[in-house]
């Protein structure tokens, strides 16, 4: 059995050579095992054009090496140095009021410029060779956080040639555009594709069809980026693990179709700053937790992200203390460092690497805490960092796949940015809140794609705010044997963006015999009430076929829930009372432990350990949770702000 990771994040360009060795024995002494360098050292990597200076770097991570460290080694391509910038200006994105980006922090490039791409392959060749068989570099990451900072999509000129290009691959003549799009509409027809601009500075809306190509277009443009680095790595660093770095709400491309070509998708947790500026909740949600962070966020993208690479996952990025970028930075309870720590661990990383080593006393960052002080001497949180080395040794790294899956889908997410038709309709604000809910019931979820294989493994699937069925998704749904719920607005769209000719949900009658024949969106104050609770931001007029019950309605008159055998229509968006009714119905006789957990308390098992999290600040003893087995770390109660590890020896 195999124990997961610590790691942290070093920039060892930004310090005295003659620290690095006592940085590394500290880092070995605080019991860390990996350390990400080199992601940003392009200009001291590369100073001028094709001249490589590697010395220092082959220098650094002997130093790390001789300390028992391992090294993940980041290609530098986020960062392009300005030299490379005066040669091609053009590889520089323009954002969507047609501005150029600018040099002078980071991510200022174009996926699509076959320039900078030839740029980006130069240099990670180099230092594929140079570093590929080092025994110390065991794992690769590829570039930094693609999509954040908003750089997937580009209105570049590169990006509107490749755009000319794709669309012609896809649509083959302008005449099956027109039609795919539904150009006749507004005299849109184009007579030629390389007539077909970027959808960005169109009078008032562009068509969403334009759009939603224009992101399949962008998303294609990342994963093509990243597998140009992967294909490389691997040719000279064979049995290197290839590893991207997600960042979390980052939705512009498909992370699954990267995922596909890396060994482990791993992400950056800043659970603070997320609660801050990402999570959508109320003010009273948000002052709750300003200290701890969504109680679901984090382990929501360990989820997702550990379903992209196929069930691999780490930390690359793990916040310490305050960060610099959020509305407002406040510091972590006690605790929580430990506790998001070991959190990751209970949803399947393999490592936690936190950022970053020591705050840098200048630039951009100088604000961002580190484990170590501007000073260089440690900063408080090294005794959480300590006690979770200390206790590596009682986790076991395994797997576990839930009962409940739900289907993530980037399309998805694009369609509904696109086109809400209500503010604030999204398709990872309705996933996410019915994750939450399930967590509130203490349920186990993996997160699943429309082309994932067995879906039988699972007692209950969620397709919410799916925007299309694929025919081989229908097929598989059709003949899964579990239970099934779908909506809202599910199967609204067919692949090209128009409403399904015989209304959504467009699922085969023996499958799901209901039409949506109108759709409302409800502004902020204005929720229909339901048995149970209230539909907000989005309601459906739906009408069941004679096999299709109706189990719950609106208070005035229209149907909020159907059932037809094991498959269950949701017709709007539920508030968090409406779906924990709802759920409680849906997981009815399905062989589900669920409970309802206390505000802030969540429960996950793995192999045959269950961890209890707290992130609020009241007591709660596990006989109460209902929680019980050989406590391995802490209990029998569960303090603000801890964690309790139980082992039971037939699992839940
Ligand atoms: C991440 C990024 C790091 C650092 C960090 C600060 O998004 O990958 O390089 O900027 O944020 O929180």
């Amino acid at each position: 059995m195999s124990h997961p990771q610590l790691g942290v994040c070093y920039y060892p360009e930004h310090w005295d050579e003659t620290r690095w060795s006592d940085d590394a024995a500290q880092m070995a002494a605080l019991g860390l095992a990996k350390v990400r360098i080199g992601e940003f050292a392009w200009s001291r990597l590369e100073p001028e054009p094709g001249r490589y200076e590697f010395d220092w770097m082959r220098r650094a991570i002997d130093t790390l090496a001789q300390h028992g460290l391992e090294v993940i080694l980041g290609t530098p391509t986020a960062t392009p140095p300005i030299w490379l910038i005066q040669q091609i200006p053009d590889m520089l994105a323009v954002d969507q009021d047609g501005r150029t980006r600018t040099f002078g922090s980071r991510r200022h490039y174009c996926f699509s410029h076959a320039g900078y791409r030839q740029a980006c392959a130069n240099i990670v060749t180099a230092l594929a060779k140079a570093f590929g068989d080092h025994p110390a570099v065991t794992a690769w990451q590829t570039d930094n956080e693609y999509g954040c900072h908003d750089t997937t999509l580009s209105y570049s000129n590169a990006a509107r040639e490749g755009f000319r290009t794709w669309l012609s691959q896809k649509y083959q003549s302008p005449s099956r555009l027109n039609s795919a799009w539904g150009n006749v509409f507004w005299s849109m027809e184009y007579s030629s594709i390389d007539d077909v601009d970027l959808p960005n500075a169109t009078v008032t809306e562009a068509n969403p069809a334009h759009w939603l190509d224009f992101y399949r277009y962008s998303s294609d443009q990342v994963v093509s980026f990243n597998r140009l680095q992967t294909d490389i790595i691997r040719k000279y660093a064979p049995g290197a693990d290839v590893v991207h770095n997600f960042m979390g709400r980052v939705t512009e491309f498909d992370h699954f179709a990267v995922g596909a070509d890396l060994d482990v998708s791993s992400w950056d947790s800043y659970p603070l700053g997320f609660l801050e500026d990402r999570v959508e909740a109320d003010d009273d949600h948000k002052r709750t937790y300003a200290r701890s962070g969504d109680p679901d966020f984090q382990a929501f993208h360990h989820d997702l992200y550990r379903a992209t690479s196929g069930g691999r996952v780490w930390v690359m990025e793990q916040q310490p203390g305050p960060v610099n970028w959020a509305r407002y930075n406040p510091a972590p309870r006690a605790g929580m460092v430990r506790l998001w720590s070991l959190e990751a661990f209970a949803h399947g990383a393999e490592l936690v690497s936190y950022f970053r080593w020591r705050q840098a006393p200048f630039a951009q960052e100088q604000m961002h805490s580190g484990l170590m002080k501007p000073d260089g001497d440690p900063a408080r949180v090294c005794d959480e960092v300590r006690q979770v080395a200390d206790e590596l040794g009682n986790i076991d790294q395994s797997t576990r796949q839930a009962d409940v899956a739900i289907v993530f889908d980037y399309t998805s997410c694009w369609a509904w940015d696109i086109q809400p038709q209500g503010q604030g309709f999204s398709h990872f604000q309705v996933v996410f809140e019915l994750y939450q809910a399930l967590r509130r019931q203490g349920l186990d979820v993996d997160f699943i794609h429309t082309e994932s294989p067995n879906l039988d493994d699972y007692k209950l699937i969620f397709a919410p705010a799916l925007f299309s069925f694929s025919d081989a998704f229908t097929k598989r749904l059709g003949a899964f044997n579990g239970r099934l719920v779908i909506g809202p607005r599910s199967g609204s769209k067919t692949q090209e963006f128009c409403i399904p000719e015989k209304l959504p949900p467009s699922l085969p009658r023996d499958i799901l015999d209901l039409k949506v024949n109108a759709v409302e969106s409800l502004p902020p104050k204005m929720p229909v009430r339901a048995d149970g609770g209230s539909l907000k931001i989005w309601r459906e007029f739906a009408e069941p076929g004679p096999d299709c019950a109706v189990l719950r309605c609106s208070d005035d008159g229209p149907s909020v829930l159907f059932q037809q055998k094991n498959v269950f229509y949701l017709a709007g968006w539920p508030d968090n009372d409406l779906i924990d009714e709802i759920l409680t119905g849906v997981v009815e006789g399905l062989d589900l432990k669920t409970q309802s957990l206390p505000d802030g308390v969540r429960i996950r098992r793995l192999g045959n350990l269950i961890f209890v999290f707290n992130y609020g600040e009241a007591e709660h003893s596990l006989a109460d949770l209902g929680v019980n087995g050989e406590t391995v770390i802490g209990g029998p109660v569960l303090a603000g702000s801890d964690v309790v590890i139980v082992r039971q020896n037939d699992q839940m």
